[in-house]
């Protein structure tokens, strides 16, 4: 049997007033992505072909997270929130079209995975026509109830507020997440009314008009952890929790050591690569690829890619970065490349071998191959108006303490005094010192120490 090609709908109408947020609260982020991206980029991962969203009026920002996340999805503005089956059919022009099977998704239910909606489109090929995403829950308080017979056939979705005491005890409860095979969703959702404690149009009574229908309900069940509905900042950390221990795990399984797993913190899409070693207390932020056999140590924050600068951070095989290094957008860490305490790297790339161990700012930037750039060097690339850029040739030895003010180039193999502020090109083999020179007074210390001693003295005797 090929499996029916499958219509999404994203419902991300609720204005989320507790999240106390200017920002629409599915927008809001869990490990570096919006939560509505993280549920566009499942509804990818698990096969969906097409995907529409359904959004309330005035969000605009909405409606561009979700073109970049689902590329091709269509959007839908349901003016008024009157219920959950109400928002799927602002989705109506896309429901008639489609030919298939349709699931619903919330946007503020970030952590549900492919593998999950995979399964429960399987109750639908065993014949189901509505399947909904069960729970067990730790308290039911406040959730739909999934009314079942003894077969544990799905009779109805009891909404809190409408059950009776005997079906506030049933203690398994609606995700929210429901799969239809149906010919004509638009229709058996048009038949729903609103005849109920709220006066909403509830999704969820699709099940009963589908049954009067001589269709079958099931239900799948996952971890309450899964699909946790994200309301208020506090959920959203829990979300962010259950998100990073996860992850954490999956890379631990692929060959990374995190010696203090629950102090890393990585991105939604952050790449870790094999014999991967991190310390304890470092971040990632998005768009960061860490290659096989690299050392990161204790507390270094990864920027990674921002909203203003897109590039990302790669490090590659066997370098060594931190203790408390800061690498943001553009650092390009070449192999064997070793970043020290107190550095800060961005928009410049560092090539195989190169040092930097100690104190220094590179920013807008190429560091040669095998190149060493010594404590306190600074890339002064910024003159207040515009960038500019530092070009350190290969096998270059730039001193303690330099300046390096851009635009400017140091030759392959040339060497910079300590201390020095350097303007001008250097070529390549030469030395350059700007500093004046020393000075040296030969016994001047010591008479200096004897009549400081003598004034002492004379001073005490006074
Ligand atoms: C819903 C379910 C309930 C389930 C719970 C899980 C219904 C009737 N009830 O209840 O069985 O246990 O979710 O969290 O479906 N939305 C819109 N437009 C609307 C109304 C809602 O887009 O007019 C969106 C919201 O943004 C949200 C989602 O639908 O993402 C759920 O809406 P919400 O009002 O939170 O439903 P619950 O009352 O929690
Ligand atoms: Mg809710």
């Amino acid at each position: 049997m090929t499996t029916p090609s499958l219509l999404t709908i994203v419902l991300g109408a609720g204005k989320g007033t507790r999240m106390k947020s200017a920002l629409p609260k599915v927008l809001h982020r869990v490990a570096g992505l919006s939560m509505l991206g993280h549920v566009l980029r499942t509804t990818g991962a698990a096969g969906s072909a097409e995907v529409a969203a359904v959004v309330g009026p005035g969000m605009e920002v909405v409606a561009a997270n979700a073109q970049r996340h689902a590329p091709g999805c269509k959007l839908f503005v349901q003016t008024e929130q009157l219920g959950t089956a109400h928002a799927v059919l602002a989705a109506r022009p896309a429901l008639e079209q489609h030919r298939g099977d349709v699931i619903v998704l919330y946007a503020d239910t970030p952590l549900i995975r492919p593998a999950t909606i995979v399964r429960l489109r399987q109750a639908l090929d065993q014949g189901a026509s509505v399947a909904v995403l069960g729970f067990q829950a730790a308290a039911p308080t406040g959730s739909g109830r999934l009314v079942t017979d003894a077969t544990g056939t799905l009779l109805a979705i009891r909404e809190e507020k409408d059950a009776s005491p005997a079906e506030r005890l049933i203690g398994v409860c609606n995700s929210g997440v429901m799969a239809f095979r149906t010919t004509n969703l638009a229709d058996v959702l048009a038949r729903i009314g609103n005849d109920n404690a709220k006066r909403e149009y509830y999704l969820t009574d699709a099940v009963e008009v589908l049954r009067a229908m001589g269709g079958r309900g099931a239900v799948v069940l996952c971890d309450e952890a899964e699909v946790l509905g994200v309301n208020s900042r506090d959920q959203l950390a829990a979300a962010e929790a259950i998100w990073q221990e996860r992850r954490r795990r999956e890379v631990m399984l692929n060959g990374a050591t995190l010696i203090a797993p629950s102090t890393v913190w990585f991105a939604y899409d952050t790449l870790i690569g094999q014999d991967v070693v991190i310390e304890p207390n470092v971040f990632f932020g998005p768009g960061v690829t860490v290659e096989d056999n690299v050392i990161i140590k204790a507390n270094t924050h990864i920027d990674g890619a921002d909203a203003k600068s897109k590039a990302g951070v790669v490090i590659r095989k066997g370098a060594e970065i931190g203790p408390f290094a800061r690498l943001r957008p553009g650092a390009d860490i070449g192999p064997e490349v070793h970043i020290g305490n107190f550095v800060e790297v961005k928009n410049a790339r560092l090539e195989a071998g190169a040092k930097a161990n100690h104190l220094s700012y590179i920013g807008d930037g190429r560091v040669g191959v095998g190149a060493n750039i010594g404590a306190g060097t600074i890339f002064c690339n910024y003159d207040g108006f515009f960038k500019h850029f530092t070009d350190v040739g290969n096998g270059a030895f730039v001193g303690s303490n330099t300046s390096l003010v851009a635009p400017i180039k140091i030759g392959d193999g040339a060497f910079i005094g300590s201390g020095s502020v350097i303007t001008k090109n250097v070529a390549a083999d030469s030395l350059a010192i700007e500093r004046v020179s020393q000075d040296e007074r030969p016994g001047w210390a010591a008479k200096f120490r004897i009549a400081m001693q003598r004034r002492k003295a004379d001073k005490a005797k006074a």
